[in-house]
């Protein structure tokens, strides 16, 4: 139950997203593991959110960072063992923290066995039918023009130099990750007992990678020419939102629903905002990410007109919408809005105005310590749509700096033997460390706290009551305001000036007022009568 005792925790929850390769690193081997984040379990609680979600840690050759699962139900040695796992879950539940695990049932590794097996057995074989496998088109190019999210065709070759296998697969993301075939009913079998090994351990709840994926259009006919977006890729619109998606999300559902109290479905459901809503119907998934936050930048028109299409769709789907301005996926709120000061002074207020916003709102490791997408340099990037699109997400994936004294690498990691951080820390990053920002009455990290905290006490007392429609509105001068019931009202300054605020208590501000009235780039939390 939520602080308000009505409904499901995770209606008004703040979920913290763990990227557990960059949060703490216990054996100085350069990338952050699971006994790191048990260490660091008394600052997670100390923040005040409800759960944490682990991005993958399954086994994995790690070349999406763990997106590329070869065992689904074990952990990965590179960040501990399933005891480790154990440990956690048990460690957080102590400390009243959720967790939550992503499972990635869209792809798989390379190095599967399954996947293998099915190499092995070649063309037409059963063990292939678990994947997309299909001989090359008259060209001898790959079966279809479908695009991989990562750049470059979808397809490789099965079996690169072999003239008597001449099939290809299918991966809409790296070579490294073979979609599974969802119409294979052996894929849904398997997935079923991936769901319930981890709901055995005692998570919370799981993420789902890639949600709206798992099916692709009958036969893998063509795309066609559909013009690329802004940043050069294509949405390939046949191997996305298949109606047969939603009868995994139902049998899910009643999965998640055997076990007391039930737990948590949230997708990864990149779709705009009336598509999404299906996959949170009533009987399947309870939440979906609210994607279009995390794609606009300081733009009052485009927040609402985003916030007031969140809000009809949920009030004609019921279905509440998460917020998010941040993952591992997208650049750093404080670089998008505008770098430096600037940037800094938005991202504070952004984060204090989604966290009033109705509904559970979901943040980035680093998000509370307002750190910058960092400027990685070419020959230290990992992500692999690097190689395949110029497109790099490293820069918000560097290791969180936990001490501004750089030894250990900011507390990050006790190095041995040489290592280094996975990814380079920048110059100045012990400028954002937790150990300095906790001590400093207005930094964001305290800030952070404050609203979470402010939060809570106003949904334990009734106050915020998510399932109550809101109204949204901007004011000529660039004032953003989400009316709510219960006379909460959220203030966000997005003009070029100071604004006068609704009449009320003020009980969070993101930044000073100046005669009364909200500065430019600044949010406020009103109580008014
Ligand atoms: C979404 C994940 O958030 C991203 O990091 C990953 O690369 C893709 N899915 C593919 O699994």
């Amino acid at each position: 139950m939520s602080p308000d005792g009505r409904s499901p925790w995770w209606e008004t929850a703040v979920v913290y997203e763990v990227y557990p390769r960059s949060f703490a690193d216990s054996n100085g081997d350069g990338v952050g593991d699971l006994r790191g984040v048990i260490d660091r379990l008394p600052y997670l609680a100390s923040l005040g959110v409800d759960a944490v979600w682990l991005t993958p840690f399954q086994t994995s050759p790690q070349v999406d960072q763990g997106y590329d699962v070869s065992d689904y139900c074990d952990v990965d040695p590179l960040f501990g063992t399933l005891g480790d796992l154990e440990d956690l879950i048990a460690g957080a539940h102590e400390l009243r923290l959720r967790i939550i695990v992503d499972l990635v049932p869209n792809h798989a590794s390379v190095e599967h066995p399954l996947f293998r097996a099915a190499v092995a057995a070649g063309p037409g074989s059963e063990e292939r039918s678990l994947f997309h496998f299909a001989p090359g088109g008259s060209d001898g190019g790959p079966p279809n023009d479908w695009p991989s999210v990562f750049g470059g065709s979808a397809w490789t070759r099965a079996v690169p130099d072999s003239a008597e296998d001449l099939d290809w697969y299918l991966h809409l993301f790296a070579p490294a990750q073979p979609d599974w075939n969802w119409r294979n009913r052996a894929v849904g079998d398997f997935f079923e007992e991936v769901l319930r090994f981890w709901l055995d351990r005692g998570v919370d709840g799981v993420r789902i990678d890639v949600a709206h994926g798992l099916f692709k259009a009958e036969g893998l006919p063509d795309m066609g020419d559909l013009p690329p977006r802004a940043d050069g890729l294509r949405i390939n619109p046949l191997a996305r939102d298949q109606e047969e998606v939603h009868d995994v999300y139902r049998r899910w559902r009643r999965v998640a629903e055997e076990y007391a109290p039930p737990r948590l479905l949230v997708g990864e459901v990149n779709l705009p905002p009336d598509r999404a809503a299906r996959f949170t119907r009533p009987d399947e998934l309870h939440q979906s990410f609210a994607f279009t936050f995390m794609g606009i930048g300081w733009d009052a028109d485009a927040w609402l007109r985003v916030a007031e299409e969140l809000e009809r769709v949920r009030r004609q789907s019921g279905s509440l919408p998460t917020w998010a301005l941040e993952n591992h996926d997208v650049q750093r709120a404080v670089t998008r809005f505008g770098g430096g000061q600037v940037g800094e002074w938005r991202a504070r207020a952004a984060l204090v105005a989604m966290l009033g916003f109705p509904g559970c709102a979901y943040v980035f490791q680093g998000q509370e310590l307002g750190l910058p997408g960092v400027d990685v340099p070419d020959a230290a990037k990992r992500d692999p749509m690097w190689e395949r699109a110029r497109v790099s997400r490293d820069g918000v994936r560097v290791p969180l700096p936990w001490t501004a004294a750089a030894d250990g690498f900011h507390g990050f990691s006790g190095v041995r033997d040489g290592a280094r951080p996975w990814l380079p820390q920048p110059e100045g990053w012990g400028l954002c460390a937790v150990d300095g920002q906790g001590q400093d009455s207005a930094s964001m990290l305290t800030l952070f706290r404050q609203a979470i905290r402010m939060r809570r006490a106003l949904v334990g007392d009734g106050t915020l009551r998510s399932g109550d429609p809101a109204e949204w509105s901007l004011t000529p001068g660039g004032l953003l305001l989400c009316r709510r019931s219960g006379g909460f009202v959220v203030a966000l300054a997005m003009g070029d000036q100071d604004v006068p605020i609704p009449d009320g208590r003020i009980v969070l501000c993101s930044a000073p007022l100046v005669s009364g009235q909200l500065p430019p780039d600044a949010a406020a939390w009103v109580l008014t009568g």
